[in-house]
């Protein structure tokens, strides 16, 4: 991100605020915007944005309205824009959150509070919803046995640990991990409607872009970086954008080596076209 003392730069997703407070260590009067759902997220970058709170404006409120967003802070365009996807390190640490496989847990998932909870939409769902989230979301083997299993014991799952259970008893060995792992994000993605989301932020992220200005998008999963991808190729053939990276960028064996987490990551830029 090319970063103008004279921008407004908006941060679509906040999370812990590493992103945000690295920016704004970089600069002196730049002024960024930070976004997410999750009211704990907001609370905690308040807490720390000590002497650049100045600069920063925290809004609660989902990426998918950010025409809105921007629209009622008066603001006409972004310098640039940031999207770094999925859970943050608090949600998925958090046992009371109940996005993580190995931490007991109401099975919630809901990255913000206005979000229906996850064994509250199990409960509503058929066994073809089920199955299409395990199938198209999270790419689990077998997906149908597994669907069947969880919406037979739909009312009885209440905690991530009794749907840990139900995906142990399909799955074994080194396989487990991989597919508990599958099976969280899958729910995960489907909870908080990150796709849909994804579409409509993207959409209106690039008609908010001045000219010349750059945006970055990370995400974690297939599906995702599929949608990124589609839509910044869809752009670029109408002149609006241009891909600086065509091939996505992922991350080098030190920095997995420094940050695990990070080895899913994709990263891909694009710059708003001069006339546009
Ligand atoms: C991976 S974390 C971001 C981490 C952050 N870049 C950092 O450096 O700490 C993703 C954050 O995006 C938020 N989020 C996900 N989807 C969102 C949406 N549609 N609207 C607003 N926030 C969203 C989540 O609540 C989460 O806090």
């Amino acid at each position: 991100m090319e970063l103008r003392e004279d921008g407004i730069y908006c941060d679509c997703t906040v999370g812990g605020g590493g992103h945000l407070l690295m920016m704004l260590e970089k600069t002196h009067n730049t002024r960024f915007i930070g976004i997410d759902q999750d009211p704990e997220a907001l609370d905690f970058v308040r807490a720390n944005l000590g002497s650049f709170k100045e600069r920063v404006i925290l809004y609660e409120g989902n990426f998918a309205h950010l025409d809105r967003i921007i629209n009622e802070l008066n603001i006409k365009g972004l310098d640039g824009i940031l999207f770094d996807l999925g859970a943050s390190f608090h949600q998925l640490t958090t046992p009371e959150r109940g996005f993580s496989f190995n931490l007991d847990g109401r099975l919630l998932m809901q990255m913000s509070p206005e979000t229906v909870p996850l064994y509250s939409k199990l409960r509503a769902a058929n066994k073809e919803e089920i199955f299409y989230v395990l199938k198209n979301y999270g790419d689990v083997p077998d997906a149908r046995t597994l669907a069947v299993a969880i919406f037979e014991n739909r009312h009885k799952l209440n905690t991530t640990m009794d749907l840990r259970k139900l995906v142990e008893k399909r799955f074994s060995g080194r396989f487990l991990k991989k597919n508990l792992h599958r099976v969280f994000q899958a729910f995960r993605i489907w909870t908080n409607e990150e796709l849909k989301n994804l579409k409509e932020g993207l959409i209106k992220a690039v008609h908010l872009l001045f000219p010349r200005r750059r945006m970055i998008v990370i995400s974690y999963h297939s599906g995702e970086d599929r949608i990124v991808k589609n839509i910044f190729r869809d752009f670029e053939k109408q002149k609006i954008l241009r891909r600086l990276n065509k091939k996505v960028i992922r991350p080098r064996i030190e920095e997995i080596h420094k940050n695990p987490a990070a080895r899913s990551a994709r990263m891909r830029v694009v710059e708003k076209c001069a006339s546009c």
